[in-house]
């Protein structure tokens, strides 16, 4: 299926609010500012659509739900790029340049993965020159390494020799055989495939909104990718799976469960993967997440304890905090999954950010066919102006 067919099922849509001209523009001192630019338009984008209220995510127009089911990250990836839907779209583990495999032997045996995953992508940017603008080459060939390069690094700590990527696996597929050495189980590598799916793109959170920044000034994919890393890796944004495992264990059991969580909400702590910015309603990806999970033998008692968990945290919140909605998100079930699929904790958020390269790529080709430099205004709160105080004789 291509784009112009989809199109014809499209409803037309609706006419563009007009941007504000220059000309039209007020003084900084009468603009409204709001802190941490919610509910700014900073952006048009065709690529992702999130509905809070309904808990809808669309890539392109597709419900996640459906590209879960019917697509693989590398269709998903390609629609994300082109707009076009196509079976025959791959994306398989690339061959990481050597000049990458030193750097990373080079890092310290302390080094997080996520800092490691940043110094792959900027010394790929540094071996490969991806110039300004983007393109969908460049967004196929750095998502297809970063998968390669996060396991050649996790195998390197543990004092063991990178594998050579088999270009006959998904790249889900191949970050577990790269990361394992063996063969993937289909079905934990088709799960990974599916989480890949859902963490592909999500609108304009921190790390995209970083990204697309750093395109707008003309540099390159890889800067605008390291800096979407480290926007990521900041705790209120990539970090909350591997807490869910941490609280789930804690937990224990669904019986210890509603006196732990009252406990809990008691303190002021956060319940994990619960509560979100922006939605209102169950959160899609959770949905989605949650039947794959189903559909791993291996999380059998693990998701057991999770779905009755679940119940009493969802009962709690109602009873305490009946003036907010606050339901399961993307990360309850995502800790499920990644933990299914063997993957340790520290993992957790640079696979993250492995899923959401293609969203983040796709943003970067979007804002360069943009190109208008992102570039808002400060309210001035210091002092007026005044003289500056002389020292005396020079
Ligand atoms: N546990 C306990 N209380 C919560 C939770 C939670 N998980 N989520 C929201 N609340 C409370 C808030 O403390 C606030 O209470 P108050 O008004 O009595 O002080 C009230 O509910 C309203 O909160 P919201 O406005 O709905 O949430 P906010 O937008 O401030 O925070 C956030 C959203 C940061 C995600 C929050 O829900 C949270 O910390 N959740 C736990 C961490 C988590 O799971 N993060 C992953 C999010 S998904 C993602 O980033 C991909």
């Amino acid at each position: 299926m291509t784009t112009s067919d989809t199109d014809a099922a499209r409803p037309a849509p609706e006419a563009k609010p007009q941007a504000v001209t220059p000309a039209e523009r007020k003084p900084a001192t009468e603009r409204t500012y709001s802190p941490g630019l919610t509910g700014v338009i900073a952006a048009e984008t065709a690529l992702g659509f999130v509905d809070g209220e309904k808990g809808q995510l669309l890539y392109r127009g597709y419900p996640i739900g459906q590209l879960v089911e019917k697509g693989t990250y590398g269709q998903v990836a390609e629609l994300l790029w082109t707009g076009e839907w196509r079976k025959s779209a791959r994306l398989v583990p690339a061959v990481i340049p050597e000049a990458v495999l030193c750097a990373m032997r080079e890092l310290p045996d302390h080094t997080h993965p996520m800092d490691a995953l940043r110094t792959a992508v900027s010394v790929w940017g540094a071996w490969r020159r991806p110039h300004w603008p983007p393109t969908v080459d460049q967004a196929r060939e750095l998502t297809a390494f970063a998968p390669s390069a996060l396991a050649a690094f996790h195998r390197m700590r543990q004092g063991l020799e990178p594998v050579q990527p088999n270009p006959k696996l998904t790249l889900a597929g191949g970050f577990l055989q790269q990361l394992t050495g063996k063969d993937p189980d289909p079905a934990a590598a088709r799960a990974l495939d599916a989480y890949f799916v859902v963490g592909a793109e999500h609108g304009l959170n921190a790390s995209t909104f970083t990204c697309r920044v750093i395109i707008s000034t003309r540099s390159d994919l890889a800067s605008a990718v390291c800096g979407a890393i480290g926007a990521l890796k900041g705790p209120l944004h990539g970090g909350a799976p591997a807490e869910v495992v941490s609280q789930l264990h804690e937990i224990g059991s669904p019986e210890r469960a509603e006196k732990w969580v009252r406990e809990a909400i008691a303190r002021g702590d956060k319940i994990m993967g619960f509560g979100h910015r922006v939605y209102r309603a169950y959160d899609p990806r959770a949905a989605a997440l949650r039947k794959v999970a189903e559909g791993m033998s291996s999380m059998a008692d693990w998701l057991d304890t999770a779905v009755k968990v679940e119940d009493v945290v969802l009962r709690i919140f109602g009873e305490l905090k009946p003036d907010h909605v606050i339901k399961t998100n993307v990360e309850y079930y995502a800790a499920a999954v990644l933990q299914g699929v063997g993957l340790p904790p520290d993992l957790f958020p640079p696979t993250f950010a492995l899923a959401r390269m293609a969203g983040w790529s796709a943003h970067a080709i979007e804002q360069a066919s943009a190109d208008k430099l992102i570039r808002p205004d400060a309210r001035y709160v210091g002092p007026p102006e005044m003289d500056v105080p002389s020292f005396g004789s020079r």
